[in-house]
């Protein structure tokens, strides 16, 4: 796999335009098996776990364009299939949603068990308990899902998640559509991208409601047309640029986000020191001097994003005084990044849930390895940061997840070039 070569120390200067949000894009499109007739989708990052979708449905049979950068026009109206090629499909994790959006379209479905970032145990028993509500037969083996109609039909039911799941909702939100009946999921997730999911399948006449908060209803409906549907922007992405200019130090214009969705984020970053000014659709960073300690704990939306663990990690490390960080959706999350910034001098001690991180006023390069596509995010920040020169290997997770990423950090000013090898 090819590395990245970073030669730390510069401040990060400019403005960075932000994607279209991953997480919402790898819901979305798996979505479109749903619509009868061409959905025309913009501000779709073009990252590998996007690359790897398209190519699922195309394989499936879906006719798919790219007229221009950041759109796809999907027309799953010849659709039969409802096998997705399993190779492709352990590539990645979203392509789970593809569960869903058969099983309500073709009243069935055999999907292989997901890929993509194994950093921790990542279970869909709440997706299949959805399934099962909605009237699903299913059998479940090692190697993959397969979904039949039980013996009273498919139709919408109230589904009541044990946990907070962002990819139940939006599976269970998918399922319902096509259904006869109502569907209420209650303790429902409330990311922005699951109000993004069910703008688009609304637009394309679906009839959701309550997005965004626990408790999500779906009226089944005959069918979805076609329309057209722009992706909001990505979180993560701009969480992630933000915390660099943070570690860094440096004065950068984010554009193309909605600062509401970057509060959970920004607010810590202001408590660590930085100067955060809001605009309409954009938010300038100024980092001068030392950031403070701060505690955090990830939570599901609107708390701190488990995706942004890692890079806030990053400024812990460098922080004055200490910090407390504590995991409460993947416990094992801070196993992909820790012992790396280790090696570059942070100081961190992994106690059960939470890290105790005693900051230090200097990293310094080192050979790391991301394990997935935060962690490889936050070894980036870490060798912009450090001083001297990092190599960060297996970046094939971290170009999952962001896209040009070293054309971004190098007109930040950034010293970041990516060797093949
Ligand atoms: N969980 C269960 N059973 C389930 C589903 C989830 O026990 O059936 C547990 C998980 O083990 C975890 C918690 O519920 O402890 C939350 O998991 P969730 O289902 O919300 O995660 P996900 O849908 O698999 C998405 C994002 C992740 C992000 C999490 C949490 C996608 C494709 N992935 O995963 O994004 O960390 O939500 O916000 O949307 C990333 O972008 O780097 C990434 C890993």
């Amino acid at each position: 796999m090819a590395k990245y070569e970073i030669i730390g120390g510069n401040p990060l200067v400019g403005t960075v335009t932000i994607s279209g949000a991953k997480n919402a894009a790898v819901a979305i499109l798996p979505a479109a098996v749903l619509v009868a007739g061409r959905c025309r989708v913009e501000n779709v990052p073009d990252i590998s776990d996007v690359r790897i979708l398209l190519n699922i449905l195309r394989d499936l049979g879906a006719e798919i364009s790219q007229p221009e950068e950041g759109v796809v026009e999907i027309d799953c109206t010849e659709v039969t299939c409802t096998n997705p090629n399993p190779e492709l499909v352990k590539k990645m994790r979203a392509s789970y949603y593809l569960m869903g959006s058969l099983l309500s379209r073709f009243g069935k479905a055999k999907v292989a068990l997901p890929g993509g970032c194994n950093f921790a145990s990542r279970p869909i028993d709440q997706h299949i308990k959805g399934f099962v509500a909605l009237g699903a037969d299913v059998e479940e083996t090692e190697e993959y899902v397969k979904l039949s109609p039980g013996p009273d039909g498919l139709h919408g039911n109230r589904v009541s998640l044990d946990v907070v799941s962002v990819g139940a909702t939006m599976n269970i939100i998918m399922a319902a559509c096509l259904l006869p009946g109502t569907t209420v999921i209650e303790n429902a997730a409330k990311e922005p991208h699951i109000v993004d999911l069910a703008n688009f399948l609304n637009t394309m006449g679906a009839n959701i409601s309550g997005a965004g908060t626990d408790t999500v209803k779906i009226r089944g409906v005959e069918k979805l047309r076609g329309g057209s549907y722009t992706i909001i922007p990505d979180q993560i992405e701009a969480g992630t640029y933000i915390a660099a200019v943070a570690a860094t130090g440096g004065n950068v214009l984010v554009q193309n986000v909605i600062p509401k969705h970057m509060e959970c984020i920004t607010s810590k970053l202001q408590e660590m020191g930085a100067k955060i000014y809001n605009y309409d659709d954009s938010i300038r960073i100024i980092s001068e001097g030392r950031l403070r300690g701060t505690t955090v704990k990830t939570r599901p939306y609107p708390g701190f994003p488990t995706d942004m663990q890692a890079q806030i990690c990053v400024c812990m490390a460098l922080a004055s005084g200490g910090s407390r960080l504590t995991e409460s959706v993947y416990e094992t999350r801070f196993f992909g990044y820790c012992s790396e910034l280790t090696s570059m001098g942070a100081d961190i001690m992994i106690n059960g849930k939470t890290a105790v991180v005693n900051g230090h006023p200097k990293l310094h390069g080192a050979t790391v390895r991301a394990r997935d596509l935060r962690a490889g995010a936050a070894l980036v920040i870490a060798g912009l940061a450090a001083e001297g020169t990092t190599f960060v290997e297996n970046i094939g997770y971290v170009e999952r997840g962001y896209e040009r990423i070293i054309e971004k950090f190098t007109a930040l000013g950034a010293q970041i070039k990516r060797i093949e090898d």
